[in-house]
């Protein structure tokens, strides 16, 4: 029952920040490579000014996949209430972080752009530090 009911409040609040999500074959781990590129990608569109790729970059991490399952299934499970907890603060600042770039970007705001995703990798670092390597099943 607790399961179920910690499973229910995951997938609403997912729901929320991000009805666009689409579940996908890919483990955690996976789709985590897949935004590291993008987040390189942003950093280079930065580095080179290259408005396309930081644009580029930013949408993959706005609409990335949902991990195989749902991602609370990849946490520990002494750690999925505090995922639940936290997970919205870090959907606004990843996810929220990336569709500012991309509006600061449009509106010929590059160094709010900028500062924006240094906040955005914090909120990577920021869940990693809590939640990477209490991962089951890699
Ligand atoms: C909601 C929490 C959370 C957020 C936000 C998050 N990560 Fe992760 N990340 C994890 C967890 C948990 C793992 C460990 C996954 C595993 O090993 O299965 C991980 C692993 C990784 C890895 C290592 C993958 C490997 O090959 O071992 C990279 C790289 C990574 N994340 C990049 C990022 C980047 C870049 C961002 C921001 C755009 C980000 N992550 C945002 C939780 C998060």
């Amino acid at each position: 029952m607790r399961k179920v009911g910690l499973a229910l409040a995951l997938s609403l609040s997912l729901g929320f920040a991000h009805e666009h999500m689409q579940e996908s074959n890919l483990t955690f781990k996976q789709v985590m490579q897949m935004v590291n590129m993008s987040a390189i990608k942003m950093l280079q569109g930065f580095l080179l000014n290259n408005d396309g790729l930081i644009v580029e970059g930013a949408k993959e991490i706005a609409d990335h996949p949902m991990p195989q399952g749902g991602p609370l299934k990849y946490i520990d499970t002494s750690k999925r209430e505090e995922f639940i907890r936290l997970m919205p603060t870090f959907e606004r600042q990843v996810h929220g972080g990336a569709e500012d770039v991309i509006r600061f970007i449009k509106e010929g705001k590059k160094e709010e752009a900028f500062k924006t995703y240094t906040q955005m990798i914090q909120g990577c670092m920021a869940c990693h530090e809590l939640f990477r390597d209490r991962i089951r099943g890699r």
